[in-house]
Parts: C-alpha cells; sequence; structure tokens
C-alpha cells in the first residue's frame, strides 16, 4: 500500500438490541461515523467500517422477562428494525453483524482462553446474591431494596436512582429478587477478574502522554479521571443464563460480561466480513499501518479506552485505537432522551413521516452535533436548518443554475468568457474549501466541516444574486455565459464535496449535472478550474430540498408529547444544598399511632396519640380528608420530633408526621417495617 494510500478500521458503537435507533444514537456516533467512512473512501483509502448489533447483557434479558417472550424473539426483533433503518438512512457499513452469530461466540471464546492461558486474568470467590426460588445468581439489576444511603426503597443493585449512589448488590438492605420476589441469599460464586490496576502504567503513557493533543478535550478528561482515581480489577465474566460461555469446564452457567465480549464483536464483524470479501481480515486489526479509530457516545468511553485496549494490549497481537472520538448527548426538546419513556424520535418513524428526506436529518444532526456538551434537538431548529439553510440557500442555488441553464442554453454548459477578479475569486475560494473541509473531519470536527460546506452553498447564491444573471440577461447575455459557467462550477463543487455529509442529494445533484465519477474529488478539486466542462450537457432537473410546513412540526410535537410514557411527571426542582449537620438536626424516630380521632369542627385534622419510644406525644395531622380514625390506628410511621410544638385549634401538636403526596394529592404513610420498633430513630 502506497504511503497516501491508508487502511482503517473504523467501527461504530454496537446498538443493543432492546430498543430501535433514536436521533441521539444518530448524532452521537453513526452520523459522524458514517461522514467519516464516506469521507475516507472519496480519499481512496481502504476502509472497513464496522457495526453490528449487541444482543447480549442484562437489559435484553429483563426486556424478555418483562415481555413474557424469549431474548430470541427481542433481539430478532430489534435486530431487524435497526438493520433496516439504518439501510434506509444511509448509513454505509461495510458490515452489519450479530453478537448472537457464531463467529462471534467463536471469536470472544478464542480471546478469552488466549487471556486465560497467559495467565492474564484473577481468578476470585465472592459471595453473591442467590435466588434460590428461581435457581440463578442475581445481577445487578434483578435485586431490588433498601439504599443504604437515602433508604430509598427502590434502590437497584447497582445503583440507587434516587441519590445517585453506585452500590454493590449485596449493601442493599432487605434486598428482593425481581424475578421471584424472594429475598436472596448469600452464595459463593467464582469469577475472573482483569486485573486493570495492572494496566495502569501502559494507560497512563498511551492515553495521558501520548494522545494528550489528539483525543477530545471531553473524551481525555473522562480517561484522566478514571486514571487518576485508581484502576481496580473487573469481572469478566457474569452469572447469567443469556450470553456467550465461558469456555472453562469449570465455569457451568457462566458467560462472558457483555462489555468483555460486545468489543470482540468489532473483531468479529470485520472477520464475518473479510470471509464474505473473500479477505485476509488480519491487517485490519493487526498491523501497525492501519488506523483503528472507535465512534461512541460519552457512555461508552471507559470501555473503549481503557477497558478494551488493556484486553487488546493483554492479548498482544492487536493494534490499538488512534482515536475515539466520542461525542457527548442530545436532548429532545430540553429533556434527555429516553428509551423506557418513549421520549425520542425514532429513526424507523422518521423515514416514514419524512420519506426522501434522510440528508435533511443528517444535516441538522451533524450542524448542531453534540461534539463538545450535550445539545438540543428541538422540531423548530429543525424546520428553522432544513427551510433556511437546506432549502432556501443550498436547494435554491442549484434550482437557479439549473433551471437558468435549461432555459438560456437548453440544458448545455455554456463557454466561459474572461473571468471578472470577484469569478476568480470565487473559483479560488472553492479550490480551498476541499482542504478547510478535511481538515476539520481529520480532526473531528462535524460541526466546523457541515458549515464549511454550507459556506460553499452561500458563496454561489450570494454569488447569483448579486449579479442577477436573469437581470443581465437582456443587456450582457455573453456576460451571463460567464456567470453561469462560474456558478456551474461551484454546483459541480458541492456536488463533490457534499458526498460525505449528504449522500442522496450529491447523488442527485451528480446525475442533474451529469458530472463524471471521479477518483479521489476532494483532491481533484484542489488543482481543477473546470469541473464541468462548456458543450457538455446537463441531466434534468430535480428538486433537492423540500420546505417542511408547520404542520408537520406541529404533528411531530403532538406524537411526542401524546407517545411519552406518564412515568415523566413535572418534578419540582431539587432544594437548595444544605450539610449533614443541618439534616442531622431532624430528630425523626419511628413511631406508633396509639389512637385517634376526628378533631371537632375541623374537615381535615385529626387528634392522634403517637408512642414515639421516648413518650406518648399529641400530634395533630391534616389527613382527615384521606383516612379515617379507624384505618390509621396501630401504624407504624416517621415522626419529626423536634418541630416546633404549635396550636391547631386550641390543640398543641408536638411533632409532625412525614407523608408523600402523589401528584393526584393522594397521601400515604412513610411506613418503616412492622417489625420496626417504636423509637428507632431514623437517620
Ligand atoms: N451496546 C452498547 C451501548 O449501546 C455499546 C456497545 S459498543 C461495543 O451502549 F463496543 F461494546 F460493542
Ligand atoms: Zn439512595
Amino acid at each position: 500500500m502506497s504511503d497516501s494510500k491508508k487502511r482503517y478500521t473504523l467501527t461504530a458503537a454496537l446498538p443493543y438490541t432492546n430498543g430501535p435507533i433514536h436521533i441521539g444514537h444518530l448524532a452521537g456516533v453513526y452520523v459522524p461515523a458514517d461522514i467519516f467512512a464516506r469521507y475516507k473512501r472519496l480519499q481512496g483509502h481502504d476502509v472497513a467500517f464496522i457495526c453490528g448489533s449487541d444482543e447480549h447483557g442484562v437489559a435484553i434479558s429483563m426486556k424478555a422477562r418483562k415481555e413474557g417472550i424469549s431474548p430470541k424473539e427481542v433481539i430478532d426483533t430489534y435486530d431487524a428494525i435497526i438493520r433496516k433503518s439504518f439501510e434506509d438512512f444511509g448509513i454505509s457499513f461495510d458490515n452489519y453483524s450479530r453478537t448472537s452469530r457464531d463467529i462471534h461466540h467463536k471469536t470472544a471464546q478464542e480471546f478469552f482462553t488466549k487471556l486465560y492461558e497467559q495467565k492474564d486474568f484473577i481468578e476470585e470467590t465472592s459471595e453473591q446474591l442467590f435466588d434460590a426460588e428461581a435457581n440463578i445468581f442475581l445481577a445487578d439489576r434483578f435485586v431490588t431494596g433498601t439504599c443504604p444511603k437515602c433508604q430509598n426503597i427502590e434502590a437497584y443493585g447497582d445503583q440507587c436512582e434516587k441519590c445517585g449512589s453506585s452500590l454493590n448488590a449485596t449493601d442493599l438492605i432487605d434486598p428482593k429478587s425481581t424475578l421471584s420476589g424472594a429475598t436472596p441469599s448469600l452464595k459463593s460464586t467464582t469469577h475472573w477478574y482483569l486485573p486493570l490496576d495492572k494496566s495502569e502504567a501502559f494507560l497512563r503513557k498511551w492515553i495521558l502522554e501520548d494522545h494528550k493533543e489528539d483525543w477530545k478535550s471531553n473524551v481525555y478528561g473522562q480517561c484522566k479521571s478514571w486514571i487518576d482515581d485508581g484502576l481496580r480489577p473487573r469481572a469478566v465474566t457474569r452469572d447469567l443464563d443469556w450470553g456467550i460461555k465461558v469456555p472453562l469446564e469449570s465455569a457451568d452457567g457462566k458467560v462472558l460480561y457483555v462489555w468483555f465480549e460486545a468489543p470482540i464483536g468489532y473483531i468479529s464483524s470485520t472477520k464475518e466480513w473479510a470471509d464474505k470479501k473473500g479477505i485476509d481480515w488480519e491487517p485490519y486489526w493487526k498491523d501497525e499501518n492501519t488506523s483503528l479509530i472507535h465512534f461512541i457516545g460519552k457512555d461508552n468511553i471507559v470501555f473503549h479506552c481503557i477497558i478494551f485496549p488493556a484486553l487488546l494490549k493483554a492479548h498482544g497481537d492487536y493494534i490499538l485505537p488512534e482515536n475515539v472520538p466520542a461525542n457527548e448527548f442530545l436532548n429532545l426538546e430540553g429533556q434527555k432522551l429516553s428509551t423506557s419513556k418513549n421520549w425520542a424520535v425514532w429513526l424507523h418513524e422518521y423515514l416514514e413521516d419524512f420519506e426522501g428526506m434522510q440528508d435533511a436529518l443528517r444535516y441538522v444532526l451533524t450542524i448542531n452535533a453534540p461534539e463538545t456538551k450535550d445539545n438540543d434537538f428541538t422540531w423548530d431548529d429543525f424546520q428553522a436548518r432544513v427551510n433556511n439553510e437546506l432549502v432556501s440557500v443550498y436547494g435554491n442555488f442549484i434550482n437557479r443554475v439549473v433551471v437558468l441553464s435549461q432555459k438560456y442554453y437548453d440544458g448545455i454548459v455554456p463557454e466561459a468568457g474572461p473571468l471578472s477578479d470577484e469569478d476568480k475569486q470565487i473559483l479560488q475560494e472553492l479550490k480551498e474549501a476541499p482542504s478547510a473541509i478535511e481538515k476539520s473531519l481529520d480532526r473531528y470536527r462535524f460541526r466546523e466541516a457541515a458549515g464549511l460546506l454550507m459556506g460553499v452553498a452561500r458563496l454561489g447564491n450570494k454569488y447569483l444574486a448579486d449579479h442577477e444573471p436573469w437581470k443581465l440577461i437582456k443587456s450582457d447575455p455573453e456576460r451571463v455565459k460567464t456567470i453561469m459557467n462560474v456558478a456551474l462550477q461551484l454546483s459541480a463543487g458541492l456536488a463533490y464535496l457534499s458526498e460525505p455529509f449528504l449522500p442522496f442529494s450529491a447523488e442527485k445533484l451528480k446525475k442533474m449535472l451529469n458530472l463524471k465519477i471521479i477518483e479521489n474529488p476532494f483532491e481533484h478539486l484542489k488543482t481543477a478550474t473546470y469541473l464541468i466542462s462548456a458543450g457538455q450537457n446537463l441531466g434534468t432537473s430535480e428538486l433537492l430540498f423540500r420546505k417542511i410546513e408547520n404542520a408537520e412540526i406541529q404533528n411531530q410535537l403532538d406524537k411526542l408529547k401524546s407517545t411519552e410514557k406518564d412515568s415523566t411527571i413535572m418534578q419540582e426542582p431539587q432544594k437548595p444544598a444544605i450539610n449533614y449537620d443541618t439534616f442531622s438536626s431532624l430528630d425523626l424516630r419511628v413511631g406508633t399511632i396509639l389512637s385517634a380521632e376526628k378533631m371537632p369542627k375541623a374537615d381535615r385534622l385529626l387528634v392522634l396519640k403517637v408512642d414515639t419510644g421516648l413518650d406518648q406525644r399529641t400530634i395533630v395531622s391534616g389527613i382527615a380528608e384521606h383516612f379515617s380514625p379507624e384505618e390509621v390506628v396501630g401504624k407504624k410511621v416517621c415522626v419529626l420530633m423536634n418541630l416546633e410544638p404549635r396550636k391547631l385549634r386550641g390543640v398543641e401538636s408536638q411533632g409532625m408526621l412525614l407523608m408523600a403526596t402523589d401528584p393526584e394529592g393522594k397521601l400515604s404513610f412513610m411506613s418503616p417495617e412492622d417489625a420496626v420498633a417504636a423509637g428507632s430513630p431514623i437517620s
């Protein structure tokens, strides 16, 4: 391979097959990856653009259980939807595989075995939660219980979503299996761990020193904080029934951890592709001259920058990624995208609602990409970008050029006369555009690159508006020939430069202008003045972009609101932070309600006698509209003891009961388990 021709292995994060693709995935990963792949192919490089479905992991078994179907049914459904939507959207993968295929199982198992034989893993036995009823070890997400930090009773085994603490399943108070409801027991189990701590020196040098300059600062920053926090051994196996079997006799019922095997899916997918083409896959992963680049979202950084490279390095035969240009997140109408809340624009639905408008979405997601910080997608912005930029600038320019050429010259490119300084200036700017775009793309600055492309369209649109050939045609038809020739050169340049960004429109435009296929058009544009020659016939005119109507936007907004899952109640914003002392000055204890009676002439109040362990005191509580005296007697409640006493209707209330209020205003007691004795402090 010559110097200027390079080999690129470009990977895009393997999507989980537990839901379809939405605009967040596209903006974060697939659109930039596809632009880059198309761009490198145009430059004549040898590109393998690799992806596939990520089909193991707990999210998939959970979904299957919830819906009462098998994991296989889940993955087959979503793999088909995802695969088709990528294809219709024009993501130009060279191969899109599945981690459920044999080739991947085999590749992942061989990878494990090699590291196992090299003694790269440590083996450790520990106590894990086991559901004896379901006869299964419980993955983190299959256990709920009370958070030891904030007492949220719905914390998961790996995290409390209320206080944000990351947890171990064994930390949960009163854990319950979500599979059977049973209380899990501890059972010992053996797993294999990658001692990441041992890779620290290598990772420090390779990332923090060698890639200080060329990795994006958001990626570099996350890596630095992981490394500085101290790396710990990571289990690479799990006790689960859905996944790739650990290839050891002693490991019955164990599978490879999904984050161990999924990235190896890039390798399996490359093998599958090479097999189909009858070529050797190995140079794409093992030749030092290959550039390996992972396109991912920011939640995948640690796996692609730290864990997977540590595995590749340990294996020994593999190259490491040259760059991991991770993007931040895209929000939708000011809210976080969410599959479970159905707050998303789904690709397969977009493709139905906006037929033939793939490039419009590609453009908006690129020009507004969450490259260095989270960003917001709004339908209003989508409409404005499409109508004011693609339609009014790019489309308008092309339309004028083609229509006027048909009208004045029967669709034959006119000969240019002497060029004015401005003509020369414009053609010079066109010559400089490819290098500027290349420079941006090579630094993964896709927004900037798309902006430069639109700049060329603006240049053309302004050129025509300034010179008004439609007026000049009467007085100076010779000059108009030159103007139209220059405008046609710009249009041709735009067609070639648009290929990576707007592939469908570039294709149409090339047909409209009847352009020939040229090898390495970016290079060609840097030197050639005439991209389309005088005397050449143009093709037939077509509309490149269409306007988006207000009604379409309203439709999308209505659909979003009406399909949003109700779990998103408008939540009060969090109150200002307090320190621990402020919190601990609250005296909270468990109490038992001993008696209750209605306060005469007050509809809302109950007068309660409460055993607080310390004393029996009177508390007046505004719950009479929700509870009858009979039903509260004997209840365990949470009492705020040291609230200043105050008189209500002449009765002194010595404390307060804590209650939860739901959106309808319904009250519930914050009741501890019955077994907790009155007087137990709450903290
Ligand atoms: N499925 C993961 C996600 O959507 C990404 C996996 S990338 C791979 O977050 F490298 F593991 F394949
Ligand atoms: Zn918590």
